[in-house]
């Protein structure tokens, strides 16, 4: 009950927004069914006026039942017209929400999510919300307002039978409600499979070259089969459901219906009804139905919004770990780890009781077995990760900054794997420095080796390129990446492994030139070669959840000493 009072203040208050609009539908929607109303009772007054004879009255009342017909068509379409407005804004609204929260949220928390689970939640629960707001409740208002005006109409033709048709009516809605919890269950499980469906059509995708080269396209295609399979015997079973709860509702209205036809054909042979309060008892009884049969229909969109409200509230309430303030412009950023431990699970440590110290404009060297701990390293400097102990800052001079989300404005990163965007060359380039000029990126792609190989081709730098970089070398892609970072031109530079597809000769021209960079910035550079080692005035070892500092100028001279 708790759940559903939360789910409901949470869709209201995405509705406020739109108050006017929803307002707009749903008072055009209560006013068609008060006409509907209306016209049951001027048909009663038309058939008692034809009976009598009274063929003036009879044409009046013709004209005024094709007026309501009329307006009510023109009332409709414009519903039509503003529903879909208001449904594209607060889709849009909504999935602007999530986007901005998705973008914030901390890295380490956002990582427990698959793709395209998430996907599934920006998309189909986003629709099954706004598809509540802007159809769902206005036709339930318009279904409600329906029902008590035409039990009140029944009341004045025949109250007995009205009062008798206000105490069977709720029996059918409790037996309903026993039925939506039942399928509350099956739409969640529903949209956990549907979740699973796309993340694996998506993962498939993105990795066809392994399923190709694994010659997994079979056994693929036999998975989806599978979890199709999953996704439709729930479908069936979640339609038994849904069948049996309806049938209930159904049969609740056939009693009506017989009780209405059989008491007043009853009452026309004991002449104590006129023709036309049959004809409108008949009519006033499909006003009856109809709502009841429309709420049934309706039930299961009101359950799935709210197992969709669930899902997009937990996105929602993700820690988020963004900052807007600016991290002042730092001339020097030397970096120091001080008794930092990390763990991702409990008992199992990563990094123990680490400390660095890398002074401003030197060039360090991260090196170590694959699966130490490097990449975590470096993502605890970039506050993607907190240490659990410890503390992490960057120093210039005496002033010492702690890090978090805003000092990666200090940090031009080029990650592990390849990043890149699809769109051209120049589009990557600037990805992180948009205002660079022409001479800047050419300075950047030459640092980084990137220069002549985009010039020998013949559009240059607005190549485009695929998704995830398709249509160039890996080494090429991992030189643009580099490029990208260098035009970011940030006070500390880290490169995950960004050159381990380079050839020996391009990595040391490559490290080189950023040596060389002016201002000169504070560099980590993580890499299984030991020829690129030569560059760097001091190299980190992890091993054994530990780091041991080595200066290279001891190393030159022969004389190999761990700090
Ligand atoms: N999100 C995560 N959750 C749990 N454990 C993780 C996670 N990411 C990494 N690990 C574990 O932490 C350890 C260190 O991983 P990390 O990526 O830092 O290694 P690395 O030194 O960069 O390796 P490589 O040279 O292969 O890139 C590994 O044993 C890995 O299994
Ligand atoms: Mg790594």
């Amino acid at each position: 009950m708790k759940k559903l009072w939360t789910s409901t203040k949470w869709i209201f208050g995405i509705a406020k927004p739109f108050t006017k609009y929803l307002l707009i539908i749903i008072l055009a929607g209560a006013g068609t069914s008060l006409i509907n109303v209306l016209r049951a009772v001027l048909s009663k007054q038309l058939v008692d006026a034809a009976t009598s004879q009274q063929l003036q009255i009879v044409f009046q009342l013709i004209v005024i039942i094709a007026a309501t017909i009329i307006t009510e068509l023109i009332v409709k379409a414009i519903v039509t017209l503003v529903s879909s407005k208001c449904n594209i804004k607060i889709s849009n609204n909504i999935q602007q929400q999530l986007f901005s929260k998705v973008m914030k949220t901390k890295w380490s928390e956002f990582t427990r999510y698959h793709s395209g689970d998430v996907l599934t939640r920006m998309t189909s629960d986003v629709d099954a919300i706004t598809n509540i707001i802007t159809s769902t409740i206005p036709t339930l208002v318009s279904l409600t307002v329906l029902l008590i005006g035409s039990f009140i109409a029944f009341l004045f033709l025949d109250p007995v039978l009205g009062i008798l048709l206000i105490v069977l009516s709720p029996i059918t809605v409790f037996l309903s409600k026993y039925f939506s919890i039942k399928l509350k269950k099956f739409y969640l499980k529903f949209q956990q499979i549907e979740s699973k469906y796309r993340s694996f059509i998506n993962e498939s995708i993105q990795n066809m070259v392994v399923v190709k080269t694994f010659c997994l396209e079979q056994k693929n295609i036999s998975t989806l089969n599978n979890i199709q399979n999953e996704r439709t015997s729930l479908t069936v079973s979640k339609a038994k459901v849904s069948a049996l709860a309806n049938s209930i509702l159904i049969s609740g209205f056939w009693i009506n219906y017989f009780l209405v036809f059989g008491w007043g054909a009853l009452k026309l042979y004991n002449n104590t009804i006129t023709f036309g309060s049959l004809t409108a008892m008949i009519s006033l009884i499909g006003n009856i139905q109809g709502p009841f049969s429309g709420m049934a229909m309706l039930l299961p969109q009101v359950v799935a919004a709210i197992g969709s409200t669930e899902r997009l509230q937990e996105l929602e309430g993700l820690d988020i770990d963004y900052s807007d303030t600016r991290c002042r412009e730092l001339k020097a950023a030397g970096i120091v780890y001080e008794n930092v431990d990390f763990s991702y699970e409990k008992g199992k440590p990563i990094l123990k009781n680490i400390s660095a110290n890398i002074e401003p404009g030197e060039i360090a060297a991260l090196v170590g077995p694959s699966g130490e701990g490097k990449t975590t390293f470096i993502n605890l400097l970039l506050a993607l990760l907190y240490p659990d102990k410890g503390k992490i800052f960057i120093k210039d001079n005496d002033d010492r900054i702690n890090v978090s989300s805003s000092t990666r404005q200090l940090i031009s990163y080029v990650p592990q794997g390849n990043t890149l965007f699809s769109g051209t060359i120049r589009d990557n380039l600037l990805f992180g420095n948009p205002e660079a000029a022409e001479e800047e990126i050419d300075c950047a792609a030459k640092a980084a080796s990137a220069y002549e190989f985009i010039k020998s081709n013949p559009e240059g730098f607005d190549k485009v390129l695929g998704e995830r970089g398709v249509g160039i070398s890996e080494g090429q892609a991992q030189r643009i990446a580099i490029a990208r970072a260098l035009l970011r031109k940030k006070p500390i530079l880290i490169l995950d492994e960004a050159t381990s597809a380079l050839d020996a000769g391009t990595e040391i021209e490559v490290l080189r030139a950023i040596k060389n960079l002016k201002p000169a910035p504070t560099c980590i550079i993580i890499t299984h070669r030991t020829a690129a080692l030569k560059i760097c005035d001091k190299i980190f070892r992890i091993r054994d959840n530990n780091i041991l500092t080595q200066q290279r100028r001891d190393e030159e001279m022969g004389n190999v000493s761990y700090i």
